[in-house]
């Protein structure tokens, strides 16, 4: 059983605009699973529907064998799902630690609380030694990091990431996907969304590309990055010949 599954998801903002025209998807237990697509493609309205923000009018949204579709998102929240979402979503005026802290309001245990803090920095050590500043004061990627040290406050099983590396600097930018990586090796589940496809899908066990709210591809992250339609269409039109004429007869996106 996955741990998450979309099937045949549609949703919309307005009464009869579908925005989501029946996505499916499933996001396995240890994976990271990158989800690029135009703009407008419905990416980020793919995650609000998961995280509870928009309610499916067809399809069924599973989470550990739960249907959480047309959950309030407090209750797909306690069922363990953090939604990271695209931008900036800090509390500049509040401290580091304070913000870490906002993370676990609806842990009543302090003692819990203290534990999952320690836990976050032992992590990322720096977040500790900045605490008392004002998070506002953080570059965009600290910032970025914060906020994903602020949901895992909740230890949950899957986090879903809007957009991580947007407006980072290339080199934050790999670190921010260093980060994500080894969350996951250390058991984080992981959905995320990436304009920077090309890096996103080098950082992912497998990915989707959606267009007009509906999956177009889906292969493994290798699958997709060795694709020359992939390249052509969505990668930005660079193309890795080389791997291309190297790549094995499987390496070849399903159609769906
Ligand atoms: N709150 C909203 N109300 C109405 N339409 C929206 C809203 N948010 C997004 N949309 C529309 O839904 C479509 C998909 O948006 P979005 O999911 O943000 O795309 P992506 O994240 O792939 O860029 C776009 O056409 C956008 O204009
Ligand atoms: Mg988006």
């Amino acid at each position: 059983m996955p741990m998450l599954e979309l099937e045949s998801v549609v949703a919309s903002y307005i009464p009869g605009v579908d925005i989501l025209r029946g996505v499916s998807l499933r996001v396995e237990q240890g994976e990271i699973v990158c989800l690029v697509g135009p703009n407008g493609a419905g990416k980020s309205t793919v995650l609000r529907a998961i995280s509870g923000f928009l309610k499916p009018t067809v399809g069924q949204i599973m989470f550990r064998g739960k249907s959480i579709g047309g959950m309030a998102p407090e209750q797909i929240l306690m069922e363990g799902i953090t939604h990271v979402p695209q931008g900036h979503s800090v509390f500049p005026k509040m401290t580091v630690y304070e913000n870490l802290l906002m993370g676990a309001f609806t842990v009543k245990d302090t003692a819990l609380v203290a534990q999952r803090l320690e836990r976050v920095y032992s992590l990322f050590s720096w977040l500790k030694e900045r605490s008392r500043e004002k998070a506002g004061n953080l570059s965009g990627g600290q910032q970025k990091v914060l906020e994903i040290g602020r949901a895992l406050m909740l230890e949950p099983p899957l986090m879903i990431l809007d957009e991580p590396s947007l407006g980072l600097a290339p080199k934050t930018m790999a670190s921010l996907f260093e980060t994500i990586r080894e969350l996951n090796a250390g058991g984080l589940t992981i959905l995320m969304v990436e304009q920077n496809a090309r890096e996103g899908l080098a950082s992912a066990h497998r990915g989707y590309v959606l267009e007009l709210g509906k999956e177009k591809f889906e292969g493994t992250a290798k699958e997709l990055l060795e694709s020359p339609e992939m390249a052509k269409l969505y990668l930005g039109g660079s193309t890795d010949e080389g791997s291309y004429r190297r790549r094995s007869k499987k390496a070849v996106p399903t159609i769906v």
